[in-house]
């Protein structure tokens, strides 16, 4: 039977304060926890994290005493449902192995996506963050080797490649080239929606932790590798974000929300295989259609419609993680090359760039004293030989040749990894990265 999750009965919400007991619950345990039960809890934490944001600028935005009371209620109910989920996070845990789960959930958050996106051209973009996302994966994870002497594979758990993509240094662009055209809101699946409320979310919470934790080391050039990629992330807030239909009300949003929320839970609580964890998941979910259920009257009473018209009839499934490998590999080899059109918001490939590209300035500006996440593959090589790479035999060998592709010609910062440097690399013994 499908589920409609307007049709369930769920926990109201006068029934889902807590005591700080129940709050601040054990963490889980960072050596035997599954990689893709980080990778939902890490998800969660930043869709609540959006739940409770929304609500407060609703708020600021809305004079109706009955819709402040409801935005009230619920946004301290999505606050401590924040806490719960992003406190199972074990205080061992460091900086940078986080930071390789966000971007595991990066990766594989956006495959499933992009294969289960019925707009193309929402697809497309999945696919162009996909293959940024990719390559601060493989960064971060020189990082997490030299600083903490761990292998990526403590984190991914051999469930996610580690090689090089479409370079960061090339993710730099003039933030107006970002810009994507929206979905229409009369005619977009829900699925759509819920996907890129849910993407957005999670690029939100990974700038937030760059942000917030990336200053965290002493080693300057991990300060500034954090700097950088919290900047990619910027801008994929502000291509995502652009994808949603700006004409959406307040309550249409509103709804969306609380479904978006409904949607994740309801799949994790489908995946999870910690039973502990499990039954977080089960609470939120009746917590959630708690929440949807009100906003649907709030949306029947202000706007006169069914909410049935913008979310459907049942629940669509945004997190299915898994393996992605196969996916993300085909990808990187078609589309390493595209970059974002000066124009028409579309995309192009390097070699078709104009001279006047808007983005040359900004990345020629930005890399002028090196490239931080170019910087860490040159200190790998004079400390290691060469970088750490997880892949199968035949995708690792083609990184040379991915590289020509994929790195733009001019605007190049001065440390920047060369193609025949690579190619030396490769010839060098490969790092034992199970430590
Ligand atoms: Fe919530
Ligand atoms: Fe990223
Ligand atoms: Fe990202
Ligand atoms: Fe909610």
């Amino acid at each position: 039977m499908t589920f409609n999750p307007l049709q369930e009965k769920g926990i109201p919400v006068e029934k889902q304060i807590r005591s700080w007991h129940e709050i601040a619950k054990k963490p889980f345990n960072k050596n035997d926890v599954d990689c893709y039960t980080r990778t939902r809890q890490i998800l969660m934490n930043g869709i609540e994290v959006e739940a409770w944001n929304f609500k407060h600028n609703f708020a600021r935005n809305c004079s109706d005493p009955e819709i402040n009371k409801f935005t009230a209620m619920t946004r301290r109910i999505e606050d401590m449902q924040q806490t719960t989920v992003n406190w199972l996070t074990p205080s061992d845990q460091s900086v940078l192995e986080t930071t390789l789960g966000y971007e595991q959930v990066a990766v594989d958050l956006t495959a499933w996506m992009a294969q289960n996106e019925p707009d193309p051209y929402v697809k497309e973009t999945f696919d162009f963050g996909l293959l940024e996302d990719f390559d601060h994966l493989y960064r971060y994870s020189q990082w997490a080797y030299f600083e903490h002497g761990i292998s990526p594979n403590d984190i991914v758990q051999g469930q996610t490649d580690v090689i090089l993509s479409r370079p960061t240094q090339n993710h730099h662009n003039d933030n107006t080239l970002r810009l994507r055209k929206h979905y229409d809101k009369a005619t977009a699946d829900p699925q759509t929606k819920v996907n890129i409320y849910t993407l957005v979310s999670g690029e939100q919470q990974t700038h937030n932790y760059y942000a917030e934790h990336g200053m965290e080391y002493g080693n300057q050039c991990i300060r500034e590798t954090y700097a950088e990629i919290k900047d990619v992330e910027e801008e994929h807030v502000t291509m995502y974000e652009s994808l949603i239909d700006p004409s959406e009300s307040w309550f249409e949003k509103l709804l969306l929300h609380e479904f978006t929320e409904v949607c994740n839970y309801y799949t994790c609580v489908e995946d999870e295989v910690d039973e502990r964890i499990k039954r977080i998941w089960e609470m939120f979910l009746e917590y959630e259609i708690g929440h949807l259920k009100i906003a649907a009257d709030l949306f029947k009473k202000y706007e006169k419609r069914d909410p049935e018209e913008v979310i459907g009839t049942k629940v669509v499934i945004p997190n299915r993680f898994k393996s992605q490998k196969e996916y993300v590999a085909k990808v990187l080899e078609t589309q390493i090359q595209k970059r974002l059109s000066n124009e028409g918001m579309d995309y192009t490939e390097i070699n078709k760039l104009p001279d006047d590209w808007k983005s040359y300035k900004v990345q020629q500006k930005a890399g002028e004293d090196g490239s931080p996440t170019e910087m860490v593959i040159q200190i790998m090589t004079a400390a290691k030989g060469r970088d750490l790479v997880i892949a199968d035999k035949k995708l690792k060998d083609k990184q040379a040749d991915l590289l020509e592709k994929g790195l733009e010609p001019k605007a190049q910062a001065p440390d920047t990894v060369s193609v025949e440097q690579m190619r030396e690399m490769m010839e060098e013994e490969e790092i034992e990265h199970e430590c």
